[in-house]
């Protein structure tokens, strides 16, 4: 585990979007997997710049979305389809046939639907690189506390604080959706290399127990600990309540030194 310790937002966003450019440019058919929510949409904005700067082609790269609601139609504002379509796809040039989102409208055999997803999943070759926020909770995609490890794509009942993180989204009244399709954390543990990003105060707790607590359910981002390549990218106010930090930095010093392919 690499936990890269920065400024601010904006310091995140800057370094992510740098080691998911060089994961394109190194591999142009990367299988990238994708997340919604605050955090990633600065990250998509340096995308879509390094893109009309003519330094980042996306015309091969595959993409797998995480999550989507359920109930959401693709137009609908609040829905993932939506995110994705106004932050990232509708400003660079990735083949429309190669964006897979959960869809969030199926009716009836929900498990099959799960199921073909992770087809479709092992059909590219699997996930090279994996973008994750993190929730209050310390869920990843939307796998609430208490999600199995070794969980698949499925549907998934969301917790009391993620419906009221999400309620902030929706226009007063509207009811914001109770669930959604997510992939699993057993699925999320497969992907080749994984970034997970957080920034504020709001996520420390989630952070610290991700990072430096045990592996356990009621905190699904701890199951990163048993990843062999995952990247924790975090600001001062995310990494608040982690003990080791002045080892982080140590290790980041020589990181830059021995390995500077890991931070670029
Ligand atoms: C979104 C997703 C969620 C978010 C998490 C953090 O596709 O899977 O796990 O990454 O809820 O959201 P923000 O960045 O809005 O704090």
């Amino acid at each position: 585990m690499l936990v890269i310790l920065k400024r601010n937002a904006e310091e995140i966003s800057l370094q992510a979007a740098q080691l998911v450019a060089s994961a394109v440019r190194k591999n142009p058919a990367l299988a990238l997997g994708l997340a919604t929510g605050s955090t990633m949409v600065s990250v998509y904005k340096q995308l879509v710049a390094l893109h009309q700067q003519g330094s980042l082609d996306f015309s091969r790269v595959v993409t797998f979305n995480l999550d989507e609601y359920l109930g959401l139609p693709a137009a609908h504002p609040q829905s993932f389809h939506h995110f994705m379509h106004e932050n990232l796809f509708a400003h660079v040039n990735v083949n429309p046939g190669n964006i897979h989102i959960p869809d969030g409208t199926i009716g009836g055999d929900y498990d099959q639907y799960c199921a073909s997803y992770e087809q479709a999943i092992r059909q590219a070759g699997g996930i090279d690189l994996q973008l994750l926020g993190i929730g209050r909770n310390g869920h990843i995609g939307f796998n609430e506390p208490t999600s199995s490890i070794g969980s698949r794509t499925r549907l998934k009942v969301l917790s009391k604080e993620t419906l009221d993180d999400n309620a902030k989204s929706f226009a007063p009244g509207e009811e914001s959706p109770r669930c959604a399709i997510t992939m699993g954390i057993g699925t999320i543990l497969e992907a080749r290399k994984v970034l997970l990003l957080a920034a504020g105060a709001s996520k420390s707790s989630a952070v610290a127990k991700s990072i430096e607590g045990p592996v356990a359910s009621a905190v699904s981002a701890s199951a990163l600990q048993l990843h062999p390549d995952v990247t924790f990218i975090i600001d001062d106010a995310a990494a608040s309540q982690l003990t080791q930090r002045d080892y982080y930095l140590r290790v980041l010093e020589m990181t830059a030194l021995l390995t500077p392919d890991r931070l670029r």
